[in-house]
């Protein structure tokens, strides 16, 4: 990943980490199911936004490694929803010329779905205006150790000396590479944390914290963290501008 320095308003890569669709199924009296579904139909909306005003890069965190440790019924319900948001939902994104990948260790799930990650990916490949990445099986420490061991096989290999290790191949080695580091990192529902979450590139993103739950992030809420995203002082480590 490479740092985009420029004095933008509107940020080149928003990241967002949906959370909050199991409270809001709760505060309705419907099962998280419910809000799940409702938060897969609120991400449209939230791309269809994001591409409108200028936005490049999305980050999506649809799914944790550790989110398989949730009840056996909710990850099925999660990959059901998965499967029928790849199969069908994703169809829009192609036509829209956006680029999608996945980041994250896709084997683990289903050869189904699986194998409609990598087609959709090699489907959207030639795509250059929007980008959509969404994370599934997505941990940042794991993404980060399969970075070490890629950068380590390359040194036993002879391919370049320790030496050349900096900071930019680290970036390269992730599964995030070619993305820019996340200017803006979006997290819903009132938690104030990252998760896991692209631990190594969030190192100079701003954060925006909301309190509503994601099934009902809409365009406003996005204006109004790209608004707040635009007041910030970015610095990058230098002194504030006078
Ligand atoms: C967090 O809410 C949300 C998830 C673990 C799943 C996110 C999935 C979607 C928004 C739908 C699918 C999206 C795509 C792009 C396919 P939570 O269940 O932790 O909520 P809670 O903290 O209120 O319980």
């Amino acid at each position: 990943m490479t740092q985009d320095k420029t004095d933008r308003t509107t940020p080149a890569h928003v990241a967002f980490i949906m959370d909050g669709n199991g409270r809001w199924a709760q505060a309705r009296g419907l099962p998280r199911a419910a809000g799940h579904q409702k938060g897969a139909e609120a991400v449209h909306a939230v791309l269809r936004h994001a591409q409108k005003i200028g936005v490049r890069y999305v980050t999506l965190y649809a799914f944790s490694s550790g989110n398989w440790n949730r009840p056996p019924e909710e990850v099925d319900n999660l990959m059901g929803l998965f499967r029928q948001y790849l199969k069908s939902d994703v169809k829009e994104l192609i036509k829209k010329k956006v680029r999608v990948r996945f980041l994250g260790d896709k084997e683990r799930f289903d050869p189904d779905i699986r194998d409609k990650m990598k087609e959709i990916e090699r489907d959207t490949a030639a795509f250059e205006d929007f980008h959509v990445a969404i994370a599934m099986n997505y941990g940042a420490r794991e993404d980060i150790v399969a970075a070490v061991k890629r950068i380590a096989m390359d040194i036993f290999d002879k391919q370049y000396l320790v030496s050349a290790i900096d900071e930019q191949r680290i970036s390269d080695s992730l599964s995030t590479s070619g993305f820019p580091d996340p200017d803006l990192i979006i997290r819903t529902s009132g938690e104030q944390r990252l998760s896991n979450f692209l631990l190594w590139e969030a190192a100079y993103a701003e954060f925006y914290f909301t309190p509503v739950f994601w099934p009902d992030f809409n365009e406003h809420d996005l204006d109004a963290a790209v608004e707040a995203y635009a007041r910030r002082d970015r610095r990058f480590g230098k002194v504030a501008r006078g």
